[in-house]
């Protein structure tokens, strides 16, 4: 699709991303025969393989271009430090868990939507990226989102998904391409429907790093691991009382460090046998073992001009030695995340 016609699109979807995924869901229940088709349909649409540079277009076709990250376009800046542990040094000989370094951190709203309100359930998953390193020699950029999962095992699929959404907008009779997509990937449709509630700050959220990376030591041992980030605070949602403001987050969390420091504590979940590095969609047992890597203290706000905003980037295939992508997922967000900064220049 191209750039023109996906933002005549975008412009004539009024209504979420996520309400519209959802109405799409119950209308699919009442649609069963119907749907046969539509899938077939879906899957004659789908590429053999998809590109970065295709799957910003595929963002652009399901949120459209406004000239801002493709996805979790609505983020706020801030800075701290990291503080390794010695567990961390004993499963990677990589330099950064030799000493305290500075991060750069950046929490966002999902959708390409600049301006999406914190309380619309399309702003789930919330995102947070943080570069290790003085911001001219990053060692390390880290991209999580606070769900355990995705809703798609491979980036072509993801591309599948996106352009299912960007074709199911109000006014398309159903089955929508959408239905027919959820009815052959049922962990798409988990990821859409099992969201957490908005949380109370993103301070309160715990975050995932869903693809697998391998940790190698001094003597060379090689050990596939996923990261999670969990809140010193807590996790804390929005219940069914009242619920909350439109633009709660950037305020609540520029506010937040007067009450004390803010600091998640980076895991590093260790695979086992059988645990598979190349499915994000899937996430591995709650049993497998956590290894505390270190901690972050976010300790002010960065300059948040949009401006600045503009200029920052992260590079999920950005490691040191020491640490590898094992989830090929890896090396396609690599190519797509410069496509998107490319394009808000
Ligand atoms: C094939 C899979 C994926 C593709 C194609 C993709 C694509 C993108 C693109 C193009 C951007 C904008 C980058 C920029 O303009 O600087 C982005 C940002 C982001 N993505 Fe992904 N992504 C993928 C998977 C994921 C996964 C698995 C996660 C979470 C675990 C994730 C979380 C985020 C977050 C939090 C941001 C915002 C980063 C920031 O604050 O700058 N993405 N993604």
């Amino acid at each position: 699709m191209s750039k023109v016609n996906s933002q005549t699109l975008a412009a004539s979807q009024s209504r979420s991303f996520c309400t519209r995924a959802l109405s799409n869901i119950l209308r699919s229940a009442a649609s069963t025969v119907l749907l046969l088709t539509a899938t077939a349909n879906a899957t004659a649409q789908d590429k053999p393989v998809e590109t970065g540079r295709d799957l910003v277009e595929d963002l652009h076709t399901a949120f459209g271009e406004h000239h801002a990250r493709a996805v979790h376009a609505k983020g706020i800046i801030l800075e701290g430090r990291f503080e390794p542990t010695r567990a961390a040094r004993s499963l990677s000989r990589a330099p950064l868990f030799e000493h305290a370094t500075p991060v750069i951190v950046r929490f966002s709203n999902f959708t390409g939507f600049p301006n999406i309100a914190d309380n619309d359930p399309g702003a789930n998953p919330r995102g947070m990226a943080i570069k290790f390193g003085s911001p001219a020699a990053p060692s390390l950029d880290i991209v999580t989102h606070n769900f355990d999962g995705f809703p798609t095992r491979t980036a072509t699929e993801f591309g599948a998904l996106l352009r299912a959404i960007g074709t199911s907008g109000p006014g398309v009779a159903a089955p929508t391409p959408l239905d027919g997509f959820l009815a052959t990937h049922p962990d798409a449709k988990t990821f859409l429907t099992t969201q957490h509630p908005a949380p109370l700050s993103y301070a309160t959220t715990a975050y995932f790093g869903v693809n697998a990376v391998t940790f190698t030591d001094r003597n060379g041992r090689a050990r596939p691991v996923r990261y999670r980030f969990v809140p010193a605070a807590g996790e804390h949602y929005f219940g069914t009382g009242a619920g909350p403001a439109p633009d709660y987050l950037q305020p609540e969390i520029a506010k937040r460090f007067k009450d004390g420091p803010v600091r998640f504590d980076w895991y590093a979940q260790l695979s086992e046998r059988g645990d598979l590095l190349d499915d994000p969609s899937i996430a591995w047992p709650s049993r497998r073992k956590l290894v505390k890597l270190g901690t972050i203290t976010i300790a002010m706000l960065a300059a948040n001009t949009a401006e600045a905003d503009r200029a920052l980037t992260f590079l999920p295939g950005r490691m040191p030695d020491g640490i590898a992508a094992a989830d090929p997922m890896l090396a396609t967000r690599t190519e797509a995340y410069p496509v998107s900064f490319g394009e808000r220049q």
